[in-house]
């Protein structure tokens, strides 16, 4: 999805503005750009003899727009720079980041601009300021949302920024993070956030001013500075050379006290494919390192696992005792952990728990309850919809709140009282793997708490648990070695356009989760169902066209699971089985069976999704399918 960034220095920052787009490029983008500020010196070259904003923009990847730039010859020390997801306006040059406003009247279009603005988010009331400000002679260049506010700026714009861009976001209705420059303004850079994410990044220099940074992820600034200040909702930054002022939503300058300086650990991401061949398939590999990471350091079952992120002090201890229910909000895949998870917090710890779609929840009426323990998961921990949820369930007086989140920087690590930091690494594929199994495990490691906070743990219970938390990835290793008999499934479903995932209990959302994967990468229509659901209706789908995948663990329910499956073989239909060893199913006449190498009990979840992630995978790729970036999807979802 869109990202930001923005540099003042003294040197050249193109390289950098640059650098930090190719780290956000896994996130998803459609088009790139940058504007440059050419009206101040740059310490390590001539001053250039074309001065004030310039612009680059591409709807290819951002090495191309690297090349048109450095065949332009372009430096400068003051630019922003854009990846776009497209929202309002179709993916075009016209409508990509930056837009400028270049002032009012019929010949703004021969003047050079005055405003250079990025932004990520979407403003609601842009039709109506689109309205004012073309009755005012401002001409639009693009069909997007931004576009307003770069002339809103321009037309509020009184010799300083600062008070522009605040006149400007106080007149905007929606969710929005901007970098915005000023023709006048040579060595000046603006930011402003309510809703969407910004953070600030103070460099370092031998001599002469230091270098200061906006990006809307601090892993864009990656190798540039890991010194970062988190602006927190409605927070404007005014950057000048060697100096930077945060100022807040009533205008108040905020000291570092309010907006403290954090050093964050940026540079250990690995982004290398290796011997992949794309990111889903590396990560689907990696899930046994990434479980082992997670799980590093858990020697026993206690509630300070859920204290440890160290941005404010935390109270686990009194969080899970004043613990009755618990609510989990999260979107698509972290969904479906959710959704797993409810099973075992129930059946374990007997805690009424409850799971719901962020973007439903935040705006339907619900009932509050202050002990309830609010539990978001997001792999990203930006997600808008998850982050509104969080927000609301607070504003209904839900204090006690925990993430479960893979980006310990995020705002949902930030802004939830306790947080479990899964360590699963830079997921770059769209499509989510890794990411799953590990808040898989960090959600049955908050089953164990709550389980004992009940006094529901035994000592037996916790060593039996926690032996088979740390056999997971070697079982995951035998799992993986599955990967030949899955491209053979893989082969049929290529040729299919629907497919049918069941499953029961908590291998339910397995199912879900297994058809998510399969639609979103090789756009073949995938539907998960519970399998004694498919006798209320989808049965009348079931034909020899449409594949049937089971997941088919040896549980209390794998009789009831049988009689479903014959219901489908008996309606001609081709069933393609995820069978334990022990569960007696074997391969026939429009039966396929890839056995697990063992039952794994409770934790199955987390091994039986496995297969269903490579099926997708091998599938997608015998279709020819951008896997890793599949069409109109972002990896980060940061607008509503
Ligand atoms: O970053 P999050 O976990 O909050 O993201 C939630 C969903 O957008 C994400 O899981 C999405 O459904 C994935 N593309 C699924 O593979």
């Amino acid at each position: 999805m869109c990202g930001i960034v923005g540099a003042v220095g003294t040197t050249d920052v193109v390289g950098v503005l640059l650098q930090g787009l190719q780290r956000l490029e896994y996130r998803g983008y459609d088009s790139c750009g940058l504007a440059v500020h050419r009206g101040a010196p740059l310490a390590d070259a001539p001053w250039p003899s074309e001065r004030g904003l310039v612009r680059a923009r591409s709807t290819a990847r951002v090495a191309e727009l690297q090349a048109q730039v450095q065949a332009d010859g372009l430096r400068a020390a003051t630019g922003i720079a854009h990846t776009r997801w497209a929202t309002h306006g179709a993916p075009a040059v016209h409508n990509a980041h930056p837009h400028v406003s270049r002032g009012p009247g019929p010949d703004a279009a021969q003047r050079a601009p005055r405003v250079a603005l990025v932004h990520n988010g979407i403003i609601e009331n842009h039709e109506a300021l689109r309205a004012e400000l073309q009755a005012r002679g401002y001409v639009f260049e693009s069909q997007t949302d931004s576009e307003v506010i770069a002339h809103l700026i321009d037309s509020l714009y009184d010799g300083d920024l600062l008070a522009a861009v605040r006149a400007a976001t106080a007149r905007l209705h929606g969710a929005y993070a901007i970098a915005v420059l000023h023709h006048d303004e040579p060595q000046r850079l603006v930011g402003a956030r309510a809703g969407s994410p910004l953070v600030l990044g103070i460099g370092s220099a031998t001599d002469g001013p230091v270098p200061h940074y906006l990006a809307s992820d601090a892993l864009a600034l990656a190798g540039v500075t890991d010194r970062i200040v988190f602006l927190a909702e409605g927070d404007l930054v005014d950057m000048a050379l060697g100096r930077y002022r945060v100022v807040g939503a009533d205008g108040r300058a905020l000291d570092d006290a309010a907006r403290p300086v954090r050093v964050v650990e940026l540079g250990s991401q690995d982004v290398a494919l290796g011997p992949y061949r794309h990111y889903m398939q590396k990560e689907i590999f990696e899930q046994p390192r990434a479980l082992a990471d997670t799980l590093e350091g858990v020697e026993g079952i206690v509630p300070e696992l859920f204290d440890d992120h160290g941005i404010r002090s935390r109270a686990a201890w009194r969080v899970f005792g004043e613990t009755d229910r618990v609510l989990i909000l999260a979107c698509g895949t972290s969904y479906y952990a959710g959704c797993v998870a409810r099973y075992w917090l129930e059946s374990i710890a007997a805690v009424p728990t409850t799971v719901e779609i962020a973007s439903e929840y935040r705006y339907r009426d619900s009932v509050p309850d202050a002990r309830t323990l609010v539990v978001t998961i997001s792999q990203s921990g930006e997600t808008a919809d998850t982050l509104a949820a969080l927000r609301h369930a607070q504003s209904l007086g839900m204090s006690h709140t925990l993430t479960i989140c893979n980006v310990a920087t995020s705002a949902m690590v930030r802004e939830c009282e306790l947080a479990y930091v899964t360590r699963a690494g830079v997921e770059i594929g769209v499509a989510s793997t890794k990411a799953f199994t590990t808040q898989l495990a960090a959600l049955f490691l908050l089953t164990l708490v709550l389980a004992q906070a009940k006094g529901r743990l035994s000592a037996e219970d916790e060593a039996r648990h926690l032996r088979a938390m740390r056999h997971l990835p070697l079982a995951l290793q035998a799992v993986l070695a599955l990967e030949p008999q899955i491209i053979r499934w893989a082969e049929d479903f290529a040729a299919k356009e629907h497919a049918l995932f069941l499953g029961r209990g908590p291998h339910y959302p397995i199912a879900l989760e297994g058809a998510l994967k399969l639609k979103e990468i090789s756009y073949i229509h995938a539907e998960g169902y519970p399998a004694g659901e498919l006798k209320h209706g989808p049965l009348a789908l079931v034909t020899s066209a449409m594949p049937v995948v089971a997941v088919a663990p040896n549980d209390a329910l794998l009789d009831k699971l049988k009689s479903n499956l014959q219901e489908v073989r008996a309606r001609g239909g081709v069933l393609y089985v995820l069978a334990d060893a022990d569960t007696h199913i074997t391969s026939g006449e429009g039966l396929h069976v890839i056995r697990m190498p063992e039952h794994y009990g409770t934790l199955s979840p987390i091994l039986h999704v496995v297969p269903l992630q490579l099926l997708a995978y091998h599938t997608a790729c015998l279709r020819g399918t951008d896997v890793d970036k599949p069409r109109n999807l972002a990896k980060s979802v940061t607008v509503e």
